[in-house]
């Protein structure tokens, strides 16, 4: 089968394709998948980059989020049968519950091989199926982005309706954030560096947008449009030049999800900011299997269609790489294999 490879820092350059050998033999508990779609995270090429903090000193397959077709199962597999459309948990031993180390330890192109090839075969309690309302390349973008956007709103939280919601840029976090949170009847306010993204934005239902260029005091606009008061929850994946601006916009008892480092994976948090107001800074570790679950079921009630920007062929892998890292994209960025 084909897969492609790259090494922690030697740049988008330096991701190469490889063959890999045929899956011939499944363990009884395990699942093969026919790979459909993969869609890109910030983190893989934060990798490329060599800036990600789990490294492999090998070569690696990259990437994280696939939807595929289930081709074959082991003798005792029962949640799958042959024909099946599955994706598959951003960390396969973190099921349900709380968030403890031995479930975060191993994840997906990470630190060992991830899910940018022909197929795959995996245990069958990492898999979740695809929603029925979902096609492959869609449902390729829920369990990194789409589970860190519900995850932020939906479980680390305990937001009402009508509350309000800042989400920072319009990548695939921020866009995934917006939908769920419009279809959950929050209040929501989106930032970008783009007027014509944030006309984008206001189509999908933004209620308020900020260009954070023309408005670098963005959070002073935040507070404006909340009377005061400031939001609800932020999801900030920002970092170094977002991360107070962000605890500010965040209102008394609000709660700012700590996400990501797009300008950075540093910065400076004022205490006092967090005390008065009693404020809470909540690191998010994307999520678990069942929070995947519950985001495709509220993702198929509501008829929610990830925002896909662009999709690109397995040979063009190098492409969407660099595309996404021009950062033009408007929600996600997907390799579609045929
Ligand atoms: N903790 C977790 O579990 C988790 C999970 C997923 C992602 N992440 C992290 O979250 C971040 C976003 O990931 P992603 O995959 O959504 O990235 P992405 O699709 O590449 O989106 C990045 C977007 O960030 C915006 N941006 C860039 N600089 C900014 C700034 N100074 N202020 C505000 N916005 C800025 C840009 O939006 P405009 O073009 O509109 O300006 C850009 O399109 C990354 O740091 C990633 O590592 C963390």
């Amino acid at each position: 089968m084909r897969a492609f490879q790259v090494h922690h820092g030697k740049q988008i350059d330096g991701l190469t394709l490889i063959s890999k050998p045929d899956i011939t033999d499944l363990d009884s508990h395990e699942v093969k998948v026919r790979i459909r779609a993969v869609s890109l995270n910030y983190r893989d090429l934060m990798i490329t980059q060599g800036i990600y903090p789990a490294k492999a000193d090998h070569g690696i397959i990259p990437a994280s989020d696939f939807a595929g077709e289930v081709i074959a199962v082991g003798s005792s597999v029962t949640r799958f049968q042959t024909g099946d459309r599955v994706m598959a948990s951003f960390f396969p031993d973190w099921l349900e519950g709380e968030l403890t180390l031995d479930k975060v330890t191993r994840c997906y192109g990470g630190d060992s091989d991830g899910v940018l090839r022909e197929e795959i075969a995996l245990p069958e309690s990492g898999l979740v199926k695809i929603p029925s309302h979902l096609d492959y390349i869609s449902a390729s973008t829920l369990p990194c982005a789409g589970v860190t956007a519900w995850n932020s709103i939906f479980e680390s939280t305990k937001l009402q309706p009508g509350s309000t919601v800042l989400v920072l840029g319009t990548g695939g976090v921020s866009i995934m954030a917006l939908l769920l949170a419009k279809a959950a009847g929050h209040k929501v306010f989106i930032t970008s560096s783009s007027n014509a993204k944030l006309e984008q934005a206001r189509t999908l239902g933004a209620d308020a947008t900020i260009n954070y260029i023309d408005q670098p005091e963005w959070q002073e606009a935040v507070l404006d449009l909340t009377q005061g008061k400031g939001v609800d929850l932020v999801l900030e994946v920002g970092g170094k030049e977002t991360v107070q601006r962000s605890l500010t916009a965040t209102g008394t008892g609000g709660t700012m999800a700590i996400i990501g480092g797009v300008s950075g994976f540093t910065g400076t948090l004022d205490p006092i900011s967090l005390l008065f107001g009693a404020k809470q800074a909540k690191g998010i570790f994307v999520g678990s299997r069942a929070m995947l679950e519950s985001l495709s079921r509220f993702t198929e009630i509501n008829n929610i269609k990830p925002v896909i920007d662009e999709v690109f062929s397995f040979d063009q892998v190098p492409q969407a790489y660099e595309y996404m890292a021009a950062g033009k994209h408007f929600g996600k960025v997907v390799i579609k294999l045929d």
